[in-house]
């Protein structure tokens, strides 16, 4: 069904559940290929993201069997160390099967993934990644084509901080000969989980989640299990979800820390967030004050939830400064969002945007990008009227039952054809 037909207006009371992280799952899934045998995941969501990633390492030769958010992954001897261009160019971080398979199988041919709405993407770190480890490197027709007898451990300085950069090159060097220091390393808590479970493989792996990350190279892996953390996106945009209706919503499942920079700027705009181990609560707010955000790697702002905070700004008091710092095109929320009736002013990294209390009313939108469309439903929630959704399809790639969990908080969300 390609559309989300949303009735604003209700207001929002009630615990929500957490799922598994997408962008912590993907590379645990792909570091399977760095070791025989049969990987074991719990929490895994189910999202057309991780679907994309079986059927990647399906066409690798390994089986997969799902049983609702578990995930069991058996890897053998690869029957191909090529990633086609149709699967990659439906998810770009199939990109991250370029560090396991060179370094376990000395080649790799990736197809090089495509453009994408929220910016240009490159891959140009990995790859000097993978040569600076040694390895021979050449674009053909598309693809990467990598070869290397044996990549050695480096030290490699990132000139911009990468999360799919630190988590291709952080696998590569689990095998390779020696020690890799990884400098200026993204710091995300993906990172985290993915050094944790590499470590369960029997890598060893130190400094994940600071800007040093130390790998010693060691013979081989083995396969292990893991409980996929939970997703900081996905808990951030239900907090909003509570926030922007003025209600009460507790996020259960989740980790407080993860969220800081979230829920530091939405106490500034004058929200009371209540934290406990593992969940957050938003209380009802009749009108909260604009603040300014500018994304920034962890642990600053997260680019993920710019779309969704911009949301909650266009409803509050005051104006508020949204400096977009990752990516270069990541406003293609802005217009939809004015076409609900919210005062934006785009520039190029800039968005300007003037609070109205009850200041959107619905309309029929178009979703452009995964946060964009989860931007859109956050509106929707408090637009006077219904909003037509389109493309809602965006949505699915990274958030496990959105609709189902806003219902269950009152929401009047359906899907529609
Ligand atoms: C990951 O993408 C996430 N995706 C993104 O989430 C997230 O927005 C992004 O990190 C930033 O936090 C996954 O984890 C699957 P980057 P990634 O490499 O790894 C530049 C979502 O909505 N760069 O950290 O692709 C790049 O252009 C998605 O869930 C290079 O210049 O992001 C960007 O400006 C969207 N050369 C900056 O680094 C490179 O070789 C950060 O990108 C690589 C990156």
């Amino acid at each position: 069904m390609d559309k989300m037909v949303i009735n604003g207006g209700k207001v929002l009371r009630g615990e929500a559940r957490t799922s598994g992280a997408k962008n912590a799952a993907l590379p645990i899934l792909f570091s399977t290929l760095l070791a025989a045998g049969k990987h074991r995941f719990t929490n895994v969501p189910r999202l057309m993201d991780i679907d994309s990633t079986s059927a990647l390492l399906e066409s690798l030769g390994c089986k997969i069997t799902r049983d609702g958010n578990n995930l069991d992954i058996e890897v053998g001897e690869l029957t191909s160390i090529e990633a086609h261009y149709d699967l990659v160019r439906k998810m770009r971080a199939s990109i991250l099967c370029l560090g396991p398979v060179l370094t376990r199988y000395g080649q790799a041919i990736v197809s090089l993934p495509g453009g994408c709405a929220i910016g240009t993407r490159p891959i140009d770190l990995h790859l000097d990644g993978m040569k600076a480890f040694g390895a021979e490197i050449e674009l053909k027709e598309g693809y990467v084509r990598a070869s290397a007898k044996k990549l050695k451990g480096c030290t490699f300085l990132f000139e911009t901080a990468t999360v799919g950069g630190t988590e291709n090159l952080m696998m590569a060097a689990t095998l390779a000969e020696g020690t890799t220091v990884l400098e200026n390393a993204a710091k995300e808590p993906e990172i985290v989980d993915l050094a944790e479970y590499l470590n369960k493989m029997g890598a060893k792996i130190t400094g994940q989640g600071t800007s040093i990350i130390t790998i010693e190279g060691v013979k081989a892996l083995k396969p292990a299990e893991h409980r996929i953390m939970p997703d900081r996106i996905e808990a951030g945009t239900l907090l909003i979800a509570g926030a922007i209706t003025g209600g009460d919503v507790k996020v259960t499942d989740c980790r407080p820390k993860d969220l800081e920079a979230l829920i530091l700027k939405m106490k500034e705009s004058g929200f009371t967030i209540e934290t406990g181990d593992d969940w957050v609560r938003v209380l009802p707010a009749k009108s909260w004050k604009s603040v300014d955000v500018t994304t920034a790697p962890h642990p600053l702002f997260p680019t993920d939830l710019q779309a969704q905070f911009m949301a909650l700004m266009a409803v509050a008091e005051g104006t508020s400064v949204i400096t977009e710092t990752i990516f270069e095109n990541r406003f293609m929320h802005v217009q939809e969002l004015v076409r609900l009736g919210a005062e934006i002013i785009p520039k190029t990294r800039v968005a300007v945007v003037r609070g109205h209390k009850n200041g959107l009313t619905a309309a029929p939108v178009m979703a452009t990008d995964l946060r964009a469309s989860a931007s859109l439903v956050l509106a929707g929630l408090v637009a006077k009227g219904e909003t037509v959704v389109n493309r809602i399809y965006h949505l699915d790639r990274g958030y496990e039952n959105l609709e189902a969990k806003l219902v269950a908080l009152g929401a009047d969300v359906r899907r529609a054809e």
